[in-house]
């Protein structure tokens, strides 16, 4: 991260602007936090400092704020009870990070703003619906995906060739974007969405997006096709003050499609990278070959295992207590959810990957009002391309003759690759 003198072990992700920001987050410096995270929660759930100042460097958690006191949680009760209390703890800590390139999004409001805004996109992200993404726009990429690897029967790395992709290729799909403009829009999505690093160059990506979009926007004005972009042009919001409604202005729909990439398409590749690495180092990959209604259970284990994002952050609007620790009024917050998930409390052995241990909620899509948005969509993209793997794979397992992967990072749990060969289909 920021600041650090200390020299990575290794640059991993999808392409430069990928393997920039994962450096900066910490991917090959930081190997494995959990044993920090269980030392300092046996000394007490809520700790003064930032989680990467714990690691001796600066990350993007303390960044935009250093003026302020900043305090750390690595329990999972209290992390939980800071998430649900969006009245002392404001998403408004947004501001200084993702805020400067997307703009406004509802990741930035607090209530009562937030809702009358989450409200209009949540019916697009039900669980039935995302089966009518799964239809449209999942599936599709998954099957174009695999077709451009698997005939070739050559080993291949599943994290770059596959994972990388799924979630922007749907995201993109799900905007209208056309199929020949998707990669350049990967490619500017992952540039755009950089925590830290060249803040120019982030703007620049994330304008050239915006651009994008306004045409498709105008278009879906005039007719609609159905896609994400086409509903955000139909719904209408409230204003609380006239008690009238109006149609999302073309700048609301864009703070709505830009925050989808980097919540969306940031997060799901990571997690889908460590749910196969997990699988095929332990070797669970072949339960789930016997038994696919497993499949589930593995993708919510191995999202607590190691979830893609580590943390979640906040600004206390008042003076409060967590954990018996007083927390004065315009401190910085951050829940550890990496801590959390690995709450002896709440799980036994919790640093073993176990597919077949009982279920019950992690914390990496959040908690509260801010729940993750796009969890469903985020299961059924990881599901689809398990499954594909499953049916269009046989025999996969890890190259023995690739560099060992592992998985890395602190702000961010990335595997380093995910290496496989498998039998002729
Ligand atoms: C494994 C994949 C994912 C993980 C781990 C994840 C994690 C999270 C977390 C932790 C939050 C809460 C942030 C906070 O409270 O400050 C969040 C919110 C959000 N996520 Fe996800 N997410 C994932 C996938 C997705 C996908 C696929 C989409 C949609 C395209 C999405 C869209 C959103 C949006 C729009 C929000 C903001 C919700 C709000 O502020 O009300 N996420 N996500």
């Amino acid at each position: 991260m920021a600041q650090s003198a200390r020299k990575p072990r290794v640059t991993v992700g999808a392409n430069a602007a990928d393997r920039a920001r994962n450096l900066a987050t910490g991917a090959g410096l930081v190997d494995d936090p959990y044993p920090k995270y269980a030392e300092l929660r046996e000394t007490g759930p809520v700790h003064e400092g930032s989680i990467s100042g714990v690691f001796d460097m600066e990350g993007p958690e303390s960044q935009g704020w250093r003026d302020r006191r900043n305090f750390s949680l690595y329990d999972w009760k209290t992390v939980d009870a800071m998430l649900r209390d969006n009245e002392t703890y404001s998403s408004s800590w947004y501001e200084a990070s993702l805020g400067a390139v997307v703009g406004f999004s509802i990741l930035q409001m607090d209530e009562p703003e937030h809702r009358r805004y989450r409200s209009l996109v949540q019916p697009a992200f039900t669980r039935l619906n995302i089966e009518d993404w799964r239809k449209r726009w999942i599936q599709p990429a998954v099957d174009a995906i695999v077709d451009g690897f698997v005939e070739r029967g050559e080993p291949v790395d599943i994290y770059a060739e596959l994972c990388a992709k799924v979630p922007v290729y749907t995201i993109a799909s799900s905007f209208g974007v056309a199929a020949e403009d998707v990669p350049h829009f990967h490619e500017l999505a992952v540039t755009s969405v950089g925590v830290i690093g060249d803040p120019a160059g982030r703007i620049r990506a994330s304008n050239e997006i915006a651009d994008y979009l306004r045409g498709i926007i105008a278009d879906r004005r005039h007719s609609g096709t159905g896609d994400l972009i086409s509903v955000l042009c139909t719904v209408e919001i409230d204003d609380p003050d006239s008690g009238e409604s109006h149609h999302l202005s073309d700048d609301e729909i864009l703070a709505f499609a830009r925050i989808m990439l980097p919540a969306g398409a940031g997060t799901t590749y990571r997690g889908l990278g460590c749910l196969f690495l997990g699988l095929l180092e332990t070797g669970q990959i072949d339960q789930l070959r016997e038994d696919r209604s497993l499949i589930d259970a593995a993708i919510e284990e191995s999202l607590r295992w190691e979830q893609p994002l580590t943390s979640i952050s906040r600004l206390s609007t008042r003076d409060s207590e967590l954990g018996g620790v007083k927390i004065p009024a315009g401190s910085v917050v951050h829940g550890c959810v990496a801590a959390a998930n690995r709450d002896p409390a709440r799980w036994d052995d919790p640093d073993t990957f176990d597919i077949r241990r009982p279920l019950q909620p992690h914390a990496s899509f959040g908690s509260g009002p801010h729940l993750c948005i796009g969890m469903h969509l985020a299961r059924t993209e990881m599901r689809c391309a398990i499954n594909a793997v499953l049916d269009r794979m046989p025999g996969l397992r890890l190259d023995p003759d690739a560099d060992k992967p592992w998985i890395t990072g602190l702000l961010f749990r990335t595997p380093t690759a995910v290496p496989v060969v498998f039998d002729a289909p």
